[in-house]
């Protein structure tokens, strides 16, 4: 569902946030992305939902070629994930309810489906009751919450979250995070970017480590949350560290591959 190759991504001034990433990322798992600050996390999770663009190599997205996809197409890739944005991007002009509400208005749901689920989703992060409130009017974790109920009021694919937890204390965390695992488990592919050592120990399923601009650990830790697969299924690489990033090959060759897809994709 996530096929990186070669990826690098080099900023206007000059910053090389991430350099030569290599990695494959299937529908369903549970993804921690963790590394110091300015390692290129969120860099990571920009590139994938296309708000920057890589410099070099392949990405593939649910299905898109984000190297060739045109403009005017990134909104309907957009619609198969769920983002929370690390500065919420909550609408200050908007009270609650609107904030997600507009997400659902976007894709053409009618009224009365959404009067039924923006209440469901309020309730299931904590917050039945702040519908008329300003973004403003609410703390950071508030906030956050809100931006995760956006996040999942479409029932997305994957779910893209910067810190989710960030502003949130410990106890609120541990339910956010259970509720990010309860949704993985309906098939929900999760990538969740965070500092929570903690949190990562707790629920494991597959940790990616970024320092530098490089993927310097992928191993998978096993918990009641992300149980170790049946024997028999066995086989994928377990705790193993693996950084294959494989030595400059050529990635133009294989570019145009998914290019047709792209265009037909939702015409
Ligand atoms: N728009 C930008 N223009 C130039 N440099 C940028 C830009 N965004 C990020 N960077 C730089 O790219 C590098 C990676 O930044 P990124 O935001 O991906 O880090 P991060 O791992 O998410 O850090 P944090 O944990 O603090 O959020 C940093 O050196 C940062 O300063
Ligand atoms: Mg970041």
């Amino acid at each position: 569902m996530i096929h990186m190759e070669n990826i690098s991504k080099v900023y206007a001034n000059g910053t090389e946030a991430l350099r030569k990433i290599n990695l494959d990322i299937e529908r369903g798992e549970f993804v921690f992305i963790v590394g110091p600050s300015g390692a290129g996390k969120s860099t990571f999770l920009k590139l994938i939902m296309r708000e920057e663009k890589a410099n070099f190599g392949n990405i593939t997205v649910n299905g898109y070629n984000l190297m060739k996809i045109r403009k005017r197409k990134v909104p309907y890739l957009r619609r198969t994930m769920g983002i929370v944005f690390q500065d919420f991007r909550l609408i200050e002009k908007m009270n609650v309810y609107d904030n997600i509400a507009f997400a659902m208005r976007v894709i053409g749901e009618s009224e009365k489906t959404i009067k039924k689920r923006v209440p469901y989703m309020l309730d299931m992060v904590g917050l039945s009751g702040t519908e008329k409130r300003r973004p403003s009017e609410l703390s950071g974790g508030e906030q956050q919450r809100v931006s995760l109920a956006r996040a999942l009021v479409n029932k997305p694919e994957i779910i893209v979250a910067d810190e989710p937890t960030g502003n949130i204390d410990p106890e609120r965390s541990f339910d956010i995070m259970k509720l990010l695992s309860d949704i993985n488990k309906n098939g929900t592919t999760v990538l969740i970017v965070t500092h929570d050592h903690d949190l990562v120990q707790q629920f494991g399923g597959r940790i990616i480590r970024i320092e530098d601009g490089v993927v310097t650990e992928d191993k998978k830790i096993y918990t009641q949350f992300n149980p170790s697969p049946a024997p028999d299924a066995a086989g994928e690489n377990d705790a193993s560290v693996s950084n294959d990033n494989a030595p400059d090959s050529d990635s133009s060759a294989s570019a145009d591959t998914n290019s047709e897809k792209t265009e037909e994709k939702e015409s």
